[in-house]
């Protein structure tokens, strides 16, 4: 069996190929084409995300495949530190634990810190909707990759007139370390990295030199340094920053995106939100377990691990199908249905598991919750348009819409009576 990762056909449904690997010993299949092992199994990727001492992510955030010599130089003048994703022991612990302190992780403090800019956020954003009654939208384009993108940059205090840049830096880095660009292209790419990695260098440089901090996150970080380089060092505070921007955005902008679809592709489910968004929630679960954002995550062996009948070698790069773990029959009753009702969607590991789990789920969850119930209550008629085909965008890892043309109507969907809420229900946090 052969997984083309860039196929049509497995971009737009990858579940076929998911069972297939799922139903082999162990649920481990080695693709030497792709020269990765593809780990799919609920109970191993979950072991593999909660055991750094056999599973390193050293090389999580490096491409995937062999870049040009031309682009492979730039990548090299590249001198980030790892901080998240990509650090392990002895600085995973130390660098964690930075970011524990000083990113609200946890319902509460998410809501409490973040709340505000969430709402005042997603406000202007279907107001931008509500007012093209009538119209067709790209609702990828014009909502779900412009939200986190904004909030992030209140977060970490980006000024207005960057956005721009930091969004064409941050789609970039995708394409170059999880997509196949051509030569030329990764060269442009590797480039416009560098670029970024210096722009969050100025940017925590600027906030040090000014020394008057305030409350975005950058300042938050500083004053947890404390000119302590042995806490962090101000490179590894810019390399935090410059995973972030990305981290926090393509994901959610994900999140965002695959709900809408499961929602809008099937009118009734959206209609039960409208009728009632305390259902928000559990729908976002679900969504998270049956189409998450990221369905493929890597590690590299340290040393040679047994995982059911199959033996990896040390040095091996690994694919952890997300999104297979998350069909697996084993842990899922009926896992192709999408079913907002499962009692234990939760169980998904889209958030990852263990020591590296996604310090942004809970600002995640928030957006996505407040999202929702603000479009439902506001723009209760929204719906794709009858052409509407489902794409992707060629990746390894994200599974990023293209498009998802839409239809705005406030008026209530026809045939249920429906008394939306002008002001947008609010529900708790998924
Ligand atoms: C639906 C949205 C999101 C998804 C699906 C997602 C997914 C993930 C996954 C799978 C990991 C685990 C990586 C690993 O084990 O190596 C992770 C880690 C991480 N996520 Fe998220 N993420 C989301 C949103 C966010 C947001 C909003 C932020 C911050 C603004 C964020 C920041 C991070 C960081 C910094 C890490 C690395 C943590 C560490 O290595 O200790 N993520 N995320």
């Amino acid at each position: 069996m052969r997984l083309n990762p860039f196929d049509e056909p497995y971009l737009t449904d990858p579940a076929g190929v998911w069972r297939r690997i799922l139903d082999e010993p162990g649920g481990v299949h080695h693709d030497p084409d792709l020269g990765l092992w593809l780990i799919s199994s609920h109970a191993h990727v979950r072991r593999a995300l909660a055991d750094p001492a056999t599973f390193g992510n050293a090389l999580t955030l490096a491409p995937i495949y062999d870049v040009c010599p031309e682009a492979l130089q730039l990548i090299m003048q590249i001198d980030a530190p790892p901080t998240t994703a990509a650090a392990d022991p002895p600085v995973h612990p130390r660098t964690r634990r930075a970011l524990r302190v000083t990113f609200a992780n946890t319902a509460d403090r998410v809501e409490q810190r973040y709340g505000p800019i969430v709402r005042r956020r997603v406000g202007e954003l279907v107001a931008r909707l509500v007012a093209r009654q009538g119209e067709r939208v790209d609702l990828v384009r014009e909502f779900s990759t412009e939200l986190p993108l904004l909030v992030l940059l209140d977060l970490l205090g980006v000024p207005e007139q960057d956005i721009g840049r930091v969004r064409d830096w941050a789609d970039g880095q995708i394409a170059l370390i999880w997509g196949r660009p051509e030569p030329a292209e990764q060269v442009r790419l590797a480039e416009s990295l560098l670029e970024f990695w210096r722009y969050c260098q100025r940017l925590v440089q600027a906030r040090l030199d000014d020394g008057r901090y305030g409350e975005d996150y950058v300042s938050l970080a500083l004053e947890y340094r404390d000119g302590d380089d042995d806490r962090l060092t101000v490179t590894e505070v810019a390399s935090i920053v410059f995973n972030l921007l990305v981290a926090g955005h393509e994901t959610t902008a994900g999140l965002l995106a695959h709900a809408l679809d499961q929602a809008l592709s099937e009118p009734d489910r959206w209609r039960a939100m409208v009728e009632e968004p305390a259902r928000i929630p559990a729908f976002l679960s679900e969504t998270l377990r049956y189409a998450p954002a990221i369905d493929g995550w890597l590690r590299i062996t340290l040393r040679p691990v047994t995982l059911g009948e199959v033996t990896i070698p040390a040095g091996a790069r690994c694919l952890l199908l997300i999104g297979a773990a998350n069909r697996d029959p084993a842990v899922f009753a009926h896992p192709d249905r999408f079913d907002p009702g499962r009692p234990d969607a939760a169980d998904h590991l889209s958030f990852g598991h263990g020591p590296h789990f996604c310090i942004g789920a809970a600002l995640a969850r928030l957006e996505a919750g407040i999202a929702l119930a603000r479009l439902t209550a506001a723009i209760p008629g929204l719906r794709l348009t009858p052409d509407h085909r489902r794409s992707y965008k060629p990746n390894v890892a994200f599974r990023a819409h293209r498009a998802l043309p839409a239809i705005i109507d406030v008026a209530p969907p026809t045939g249920r009576a429906v008394a939306p809420d002008p002001a947008g229900a609010e529900v708790p946090a998924a």
